[in-house]
């Protein structure tokens, strides 16, 4: 199991946060841009993460909460290896090959209320999909079950190279479940960050 960290609970010790990731075993680091329309909250803009940079060791996945295609465009210069946003934002192909052609992983945002069917256009074209398993806007919430019947019919549709990663509230308790539904990967914030050792967590979730 890939383990992505976030570090939005630990937003205000971001330095810190992020060098201890750096230091730890996480497959990436995930970084939860919010626009303050998409979600309520305005958290890691462009230029905090350009000025950031260089402190981040680790392979970056973005996942982008946010309403305007042009805000996707300007995360992609943080060169990322996984630039997500919301399928609930899509109007057409146009920004998934505009990403692809820069040599970026695309993935797709699916909150918990949205019906799967309307990742099936697109599911040929990207390379993951990004299940929320909480509404999208703040860490530290609890893990919505119903998600993994969603991820189950994703799994008849989806060729098996397309990486499916589940977001929010996943911790030592609702990882099985998160391997239950066949998962490839896992997004976890609060139960990673509030441990002195990383690492000690990101063991529960392999
Ligand atoms: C929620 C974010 C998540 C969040 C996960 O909108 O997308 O990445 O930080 O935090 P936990 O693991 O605490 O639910
Ligand atoms: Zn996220």
């Amino acid at each position: 199991m890939k383990v992505s960290v976030s570090v939005l609970s630990v937003y205000d010790r971001l330095i810190n946060a992020v060098k201890k990731v750096n230091e730890s075993s996480a497959d990436f680091l995930h970084i939860d841009v919010m626009d303050g329309n998409f979600v309520p909250d305005k958290k890691f803009p462009i230029e905090v993460l350009k000025d950031k940079k260089t402190i981040n060791k680790k392979p970056l996945d973005v996942h982008l909460m946010v309403d305007k295609l042009e805000q996707v465009k300007k995360y992609a210069l943080l060169k990322p290896e996984y630039l997500t946003f919301h399928v609930e934002i899509l109007e057409d192909y146009e920004i998934i090959d505009y990403i692809k052609s820069l040599g970026i992983k695309v993935g797709l945002a699916i909150n918990p209320d949205t019906s799967v069917e309307l990742l099936i256009p697109y599911i040929d074209d990207i390379d993951l999909v990004l299940f929320m398993s909480v509404e999208p806007g703040k860490g530290g919430q609890t893990f919505k079950e119903e998600v993994i019947e969603k991820v189950k019919r994703l799994k008849e549709f989806a060729p098996s190279e397309v990486i499916i990663s589940i977001d929010g509230g996943v911790n030592d308790k609702t990882i099985s479940l998160c391997k239950y539904a066949g998962c490839d990967m896992v997004v976890s914030g609060s139960f990673v960050t509030n441990s002195l050792k990383y690492d000690d967590r990101i063991n529960q979730l392999r």
